[in-house]
């Protein structure tokens, strides 16, 4: 009677997660005769292997195997695996339910259904600018062309299953990344699972735990600045940390400071970077004559942080670079000149009529031409008597 109902049950849940589950539990009793122990089933979420027998045992021990032990709670048919196994499913698991002191056990296997090599591969995400997360897959190699599939999340234990909100999609509709916003970096890891569906044939599923620090680009150091003194020499760089959603302690951060001689950029391969492990840096090799470009980037250290480096603060130049200033400036004064004097003579040629260019003209050039001539000489014969002069009184007035 029972053994009957027992394989009624067997079908019915073998149906049931066919049809419904599109998973499977195949279990193999580990002596001749029919075993006690039927309607194995297992709840993911919590991480319960339940089954159902037709004797009552005092206890039983659960073996996920490879993985864990753990033994039942009295003579429940029940065992619970530590949720934080976070052991992902979809290349299937294999558990062993045995009952202490008899021989008597059930060899189970999760078989994940669908097809083969149907499941996406190459599964990624990555989390930017605090809260900003983008995750991409690559369909299955075999999956059939009319393949859609679907990405589903549960942050942390506590949180509900959701679905994607914003796929992005390949040129023929299918759903190939998932952009998500406003996601909180929590201590536990985080569940994906991306199943499809299709007209030809099951699809496999294939899910993943992330620890969501872990594939997190730090934003650069934010409030960079450089404050140079000339004596003594040197630059107090400070910065903030940068922006997360999740790190408070500062001593979190490790930084790296890079500091270019503008003017030099090939040898300024030589300014080997420095890692610095607080929010200052003493800049030492400051010389006020040149020009420095700066920018920092931050990595995690000892805490829950990508201990990759994170990416570069938007470069700032601080020194004043006296060389280059004083060239800008003569080449200035020197631009300012030459177009002052041209601009008369082009307005001139621009406006003047050909008549007015040719006749009137020659006379007084001759005369104007002359009287320079005669002006540059008495000034050059006056001009050594006047500084004469000048130093005599100079030193007239010293005395
Ligand atoms: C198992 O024990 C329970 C009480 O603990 C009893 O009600 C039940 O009839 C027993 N079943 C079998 C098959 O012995
Ligand atoms: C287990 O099976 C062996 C033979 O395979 C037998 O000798 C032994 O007594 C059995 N033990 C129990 C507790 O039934
Ligand atoms: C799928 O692949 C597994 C081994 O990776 C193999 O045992 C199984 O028979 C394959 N299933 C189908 C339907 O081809
Ligand atoms: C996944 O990435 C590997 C390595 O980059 C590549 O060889 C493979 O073809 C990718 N899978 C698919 C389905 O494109
Ligand atoms: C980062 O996100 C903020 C809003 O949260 C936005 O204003 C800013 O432009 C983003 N920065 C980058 C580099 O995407
Ligand atoms: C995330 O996706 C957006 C749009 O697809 C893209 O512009 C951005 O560069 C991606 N960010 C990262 C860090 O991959
Ligand atoms: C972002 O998420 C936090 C909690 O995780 C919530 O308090 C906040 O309102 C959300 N912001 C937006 C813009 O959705
Ligand atoms: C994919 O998984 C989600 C959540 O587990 C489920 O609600 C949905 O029905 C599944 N879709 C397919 C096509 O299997
Ligand atoms: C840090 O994040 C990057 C980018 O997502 C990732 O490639 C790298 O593996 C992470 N590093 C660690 C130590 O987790
Ligand atoms: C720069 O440093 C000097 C002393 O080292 C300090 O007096 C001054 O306030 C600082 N300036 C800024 C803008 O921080
Ligand atoms: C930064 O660290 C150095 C040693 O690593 C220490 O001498 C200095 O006082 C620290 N500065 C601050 C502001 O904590």
């Amino acid at each position: 009677m029972f053994d009957t109902l027992g394989l009624i049950c067997i079908i019915w849940w073998c149906m049931m997660l066919f049809q419904a589950l599109h998973a499977d539990i195949q279990c193999m009793g580990s002596e001749a005769q029919e075993s006690p122990i039927t309607n194995v089933n297992m709840n993911w979420r919590k991480m319960e292997l339940s089954w159902e027998s037709s004797k009552n045992f005092s206890n039983y021990k659960c073996t996920i195997v490879d993985v864990t032990d753990v033994e039942s709670e009295g003579n429940s048919p029940l065992c619970s695996f530590p949720v934080e196994l976070y052991m992902p499913r979809h290349k299937g698991v294999f558990f062993i339910i045995e009952v202490a002191n008899t021989n008597i056990s059930k060899d189970c296997r999760f078989i994940p259904g669908g097809m083969n090599r149907s499941a996406i591969e190459n599964f990624s995400c990555v989390i930017y600018n605090v809260s900003l997360m983008n995750c991409t897959w690559q369909a299955g190699r075999d999956a059939p062309g009319d393949t859609q599939y679907f990405l589903y999340w549960q942050n942390s234990r506590d949180d509900d299953e959701t679905e994607c909100e914003l796929y992005v999609k390949d040129e023929n509709g299918r759903n190939m990344g998932c952009k998500f916003k406003n996601v909180s970096i929590v201590t536990e890891k985080s569940y994906f699972l991306v199943n499809g569906s299709s007209k030809v044939s099951r699809i496999q599923f294939y899910d993943e735990y992330i620890q969501l620090y872990k594939i997190e680009i730090l934003t650069p150091p934010s409030k960079v600045t450089a404050n140079c003194t000339k004596d003594p020499a040197g630059c107090i760089i400070t910065w903030q940390p940068p922006f997360t959603s999740h790190v408070e302690n500062k001593n979190c951060f490790q930084y790296e400071v890079s500091i270019q001689n503008k003017d030099k950029p090939t040898e300024g391969k030589k300014d080997t970077p420095v890692t610095v492990n607080n929010n200052t840096y003493e800049f030492q090799n400051y010389n006020e004559k040149k020009e420095y470009i700066l920018k920092i980037r931050a990595r995690g250290k000892n805490c829950l942080v990508n201990s990759s480096w994170g990416e570069w603060s938007e470069p700032i130049e601080f020194g004043q670079g006296k060389d280059y200033f004083i060239f800008a400036t003569l080449f200035l004064i020197a631009l300012g000149t030459i177009s002052v004097t041209l601009l008369p003579y082009c307005l001139f040629k621009r406006y003047c009529s050909f008549k007015s260019l040719f006749s009137p003209i020659p006379q007084p050039r001759d005369k104007f031409n002359a009287s320079n001539d005669e002006d540059t000489q008495t000034e050059y014969v006056h001009q050594p008597k006047k500084s004469c002069t000048e130093e005599i009184t100079m030193v007239e007035e010293m005395t």
